[in-house]
């Protein structure tokens, strides 16, 4: 079965112009779909409704989201909350910045938890450290013990994705989690999110502007483009065979190395 299933999904803002339009879209338990297009497109949108965690203003006004076969457009704010917590995570694009600045990330990363999971404080304080350290920050015992505005705002980011990793889903969202910062600590988070489905058989939904990563990373790709999912298949179907011209772009952009333009 699929473990998410987006069907003809519209939604909109306060103008009442579609931001996503009549998008449907199917993920298989442990599999990586990344969600590319141009900026404005309604991939935020998109991923932020899965999780009725719309920007205020925004709300679906057509279509059904099956998660693992019950409608979450559906569901109460009471139901919604007990997935949110247990089942479905989600890195947001900004999301070193929603940090609560007057809060020790000790603090954050414990209710972070807190909400997947009962375990004693050691365990995941010892599993919180080794996934800030996966994120490349040094002292991670010292990240813990600080403020969010002692820390560079790439620091937050790594730490924001770190949380996000550490709280084990069954689905994880991660909106443009890469996309601030530098190219080697970009390739460490990429890495990192193919050993969460490796180890834990995550299913991931990834937003990205970079078409290598999602060549790289996904078993399947979906292209938006002003507010439509125009196209949406397998790997190799949007790599090697896309129907849509947008998708030809949008491939073109991609720089070749080594005289390929895709590894694998
Ligand atoms: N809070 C909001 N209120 C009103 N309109 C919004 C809001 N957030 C997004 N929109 C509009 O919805 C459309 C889709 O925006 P969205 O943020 O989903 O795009 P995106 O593909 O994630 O872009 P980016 O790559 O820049 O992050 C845009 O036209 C945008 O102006
Ligand atoms: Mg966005």
């Amino acid at each position: 079965m699929n473990i998410l299933e987006i069907q003809n999904c519209t939604i909109c803002y306060q103008n009442g112009r579609p931001a996503v339009s009549d998008a449907s879209l199917s993920v298989s338990e442990g599999e990586i779909v990344s969600i590319v297009g141009e900026s404005g497109s309604g991939k935020t949108t998109l991923i932020r409704a899965i999780l009725g965690l719309l920007p205020a203003g925004g709300r679906i006004t057509g279509g059904n989201i099956l998660f693992n076969g019950r409608d979450l457009v559906k569901m109460r704010e009471q139901e919604l909350q007990d997935i949110r917590g247990r089942e479905i995570a989600m890195i947001f694009q900004d999301v070193g910045a929603a940090l609560d600045p007057i809060e020790k990330i000790k603090r954050q990363y414990a209710e972070a938890i807190a909400v997947h999971e009962k375990q004693p404080k050691q365990t995941y304080f010892e599993r919180a450290v080794g996934m800030l350290q996966k994120m490349h920050l040094t002292d991670p015992k010292r990240v813990m013990d600080a403020y969010p505005f002692e820390l560079s705002g790439g620091m937050k980011q790594r730490v924001g994705i770190a949380m996000g990793m550490t709280a084990q889903p069954r689905l994880l969202l991660a909106d443009e989690p890469t996309s601030a910062l530098d190219v080697t600590i970009q390739a460490q988070v990429v890495h990192e999110l193919k050993e969460l489905r490796k180890k834990y058989g995550t299913t991931i939904i990834l937003v990205t502007h970079n078409m290598g990563v999602a060549s790289f990373l996904s078993d399947k790709i979906g292209v938006m483009c002003k507010s439509q999912l125009v196209e949406f298949g397998s790997r190799d179907e949007i790599i090697y065979h896309p129907k849509e011209t947008y998708t030809r772009e949008l491939l073109k952009a991609v720089p070749k190395l080594g005289g390929r333009r895709f590894a694998g």
